[in-house]
C-alpha cells in the first residue's frame, strides 16, 4: 500500500498535467475559408447559441456582396473534448438565398486549429419547376486569422 500510494500520485499528477495541456478549439473569433471569405463569431453563451458575420469571397448572383449576419449552435456535450460539433445559417443580406454550414472546429496535429464544414446553399426559385437546381452543395476549411497587433 505504501509503495503505491507514490506511483498513484505521479499517475495523478501525470494525466492531470496531460488535461491541463490539451488544447481546445474555440470558434470565438474571425476565420478565413479556402475561398477567401471571412467569418467573425462574437459571443456563444452557456447554451452554446452564437451570432456572427459572414463576408463571402464569392457568390452564385450578379449582385454586389455585402456583410451578412450568420446565427448558430454549438454542441455542448462533454463528449465533445474540446473539438465541438456546430451548425450555423448565414442568411445573405445581398440575396435571397440561405447557407447552412454543419461541421467541427479541430485542433490539428501541429496545435492549429481547424474548423471543417460542409455546406448546402440554397437559391430563391420562382417556379417550383426549378426546385432541383434550387441547391448546391459543398465543402470549406477555416483557418483563424491572427490578429495584426
Ligand atoms: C449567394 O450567392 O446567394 C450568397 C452567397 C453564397 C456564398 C457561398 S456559401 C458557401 C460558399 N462558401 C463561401 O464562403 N461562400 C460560398
Amino acid at each position: 500500500m505504501l509503495q503505491t500510494t507514490p506511483f498513484l500520485l505521479v499517475l495523478f499528477l501525470a494525466l492531470g498535467a496531460h488535461g491541463l495541456s490539451v488544447k481546445k478549439c474555440s470558434l470565438t473569433g474571425r476565420w478565413v475559408n479556402d475561398l477567401g471569405s471571412n467569418m467573425t463569431i462574437t459571443t456563444v453563451n452557456a447554451n452554446g447559441a452564437f451570432s456572427g458575420t459572414y463576408h463571402t469571397a464569392v457568390t452564385a448572383t450578379s449582385n454586389e456582396i455585402k456583410l451578412s449576419p450568420l446565427q448558430g449552435s454549438l454542441q455542448k456535450s462533454p463528449n465533445q473534448k474540446g473539438q465541438p460539433t456546430f451548425g450555423f445559417t448565414v442568411n445573405w443580406s445581398f440575396s435571397d438565398s440561405v447557407t447552412v454550414f454543419t461541421g467541427q472546429c479541430f485542433v490539428d496535429d501541429n496545435g492549429k486549429e481547424v474548423v471543417k464544414t460542409m455546406w448546402l446553399l440554397r437559391s430563391h426559385m420562382d417556379d417550383i419547376k426549378n426546385d432541383w437546381k434550387a441547391t448546391r452543395v459543398g465543402t470549406n476549411v477555416f483557418t483563424r486569422l491572427q490578429s495584426q497587433e
